[in-house]
């Protein structure tokens, strides 16, 4: 449940399960995550964001030239992503920041990317209204999402099982990505679904005027 957790108690939980996060996303990974990270994160270019950066999984798929940002409230999981930037040899500039409340100006960036953790997040739609400030007009906000599946007996399945879920790492792998996109206001300029419906990837930007 969204209220289960605090900002502080999640940020503490990815702290205590920072070092394993990586193994425990290797089968979904070899799955076809990593094709869906690398293709989207191919589209990303000049300044980006990447909101809840984690471990860093994406830091390997963005284009030469890109100057990377990333916040996440874990500083458990960003020691890991600053070892895996340092190892690439990119420069990326940490901040830990809360993606709800982010402390950049409005139109700071020309692309905003957010994988796999809206989930997470208490407010999603506010996260979302905030990537869609700090992003340039007619800039890109690059997201790949989990939710409630399309599949009747698997939306069904993670409905019950949608609070215990939610204990272990604050993930409610039951809401809809596509309708807080859109009650965020961004503008949808591709949207797909995949992985029995689990998995959404959408290109956005902000809304105009
Ligand atoms: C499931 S992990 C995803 C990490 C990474 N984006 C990826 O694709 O592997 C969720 C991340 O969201 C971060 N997080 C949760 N709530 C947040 C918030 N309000 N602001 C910033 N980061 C947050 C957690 O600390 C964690 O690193």
């Amino acid at each position: 449940m969204t209220g289960r957790h605090t900002k502080q108690e999640i940020g503490q939980k990815y702290n205590d399960f920072a070092s394993k996060y990586d193994l425990a996303e290797a089968i979904p990974e070899l799955l076809g995550l990593r094709r869906l990270r690398k293709s989207l994160l191919s589209q990303a270019e000049g300044n980006v964001l990447e909101i809840a950066a984690g471990t860093g999984r994406n830091l390997q798929y963005y284009p030469t030239g890109c100057n990377i940002t990333a916040i996440d409230l874990s500083e458990g999981m960003m020691g890991i992503a600053r070892k895996k930037a340092s190892d690439l040899g990119i420069t990326v500039d940490f901040h830990y920041m809360d993606a709800e409340d982010l402390s950049f100006e409005q139109d700071s960036f020309d692309t905003v990317v957010d994988t796999l953790s809206a989930c997470t997040f208490l407010d999603p739609v506010k996260a979302l209204g905030e990537m869609a400030r700090v992003c340039k007009p007619g800039g890109k906000i690059l997201l790949l999402e989990h939710g409630r599946s399309n599949r009747g007996w698997l939306g069904r399945f993670q409905d019950w099982r949608a609070d215990s879920h939610a204990r272990q790492l604050g993930c409610v792998w039951n809401r809809e990505p596509q309708d807080m996109v859109l009650e965020a206001g961004l503008l949808v300029i591709s949207a797909r679904r995949s992985f029995l419906g689990i998995f959404h990837t959408v290109v956005a930007s902000p809304p105009t005027g």
